[in-house]
């Protein structure tokens, strides 16, 4: 494969992109968010890294809370107006038509519509340029029923979301394996092993066109 060599710059692909809530249930405001992500898994932590300018660092700076929420394909129109417009000149839940909900544990609210909210508490804030990144606790995580399993563990093949890639939004797809399914005998003795496994399997194997009759 020849490659071409950029100077350093943010190209890290997929992200999740997330509507923030933040405020309370009286003066709040939502934030589209890419640069987010999981920083420790236990406790449970995340950051989210916002421009000092934005409406909403305020809001997150003095309360210390707030609510990432799950993107969906139906939420796309709702999150990507709330990342090119401000709090400073529009309640985003009226424009947007989205319901405020009320969280568990912070007094953040959260994006009734969306499927997957989770309720942070800011425990410490890192300057790093261009933005700041607020490291949080995961307090609670509220999931729509019905997309959980009896053990309450998330089907996200039905959940539908959506990942952000240098200013393009995809569709997260089809569901290609679960953790640690390339090191299993059975896979292995059907597919083999390393760089050639993916594309004998049937999930990613392309289909021969139909011969004509
Ligand atoms: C896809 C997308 C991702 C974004 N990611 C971030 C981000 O990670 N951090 C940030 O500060 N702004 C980000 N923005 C920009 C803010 O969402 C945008 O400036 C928004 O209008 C700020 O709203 P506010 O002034 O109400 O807080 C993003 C925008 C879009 C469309």
């Amino acid at each position: 494969m020849s490659k071409i060599r950029l100077k350093g710059a943010n190209l890290l692909a997929p992200l999740p992109v997330v509507m923030v809530s933040s405020g309370d249930m009286k003066n709040s405001d939502i934030i589209t968010v890419a640069w987010t992500g999981i920083v420790c898994s236990s406790p449970p932590r995340v950051y989210i890294s916002v421009r000092r300018d934005r409406y909403s660092y305020q809001l997150i700076k003095d309360s210390g809370e707030f609510v990432i929420n799950f993107t969906t394909a139906n939420l796309l129109a709702a999150c990507d107006w709330c990342g090119v417009r401000s709090g400073r000149d529009y309640d985003k839940f009226a424009e947007m038509n989205l319901a405020k909900g009320k969280a568990n544990t912070v007094s953040a609210p959260l994006i009734e519509e969306s499927p997957v909210n989770i309720e942070c508490k800011v425990f410490q804030v890192v300057p790093l340029g261009s933005h700041d990144m607020f490291l949080a606790d995961v307090l609670a995580v509220d999931v729509d029923e019905s997309l959980t399993d009896d053990n309450g563990a998330i089907d996200y093949s039905k959940v539908n979301l959506v990942s952000y890639q240098h200013g393009e939004y995809y569709s997260t797809g089809r569901h290609l394996g679960r953790f640690g399914f390339s090191a299993q005998r059975k896979y292995i003795s059907a597919y083999g092993k390393g760089k050639n496994a993916m594309s004998n399997s049937p999930l990613t194997r392309r289909r021969r066109p139909k011969r004509k009759k």
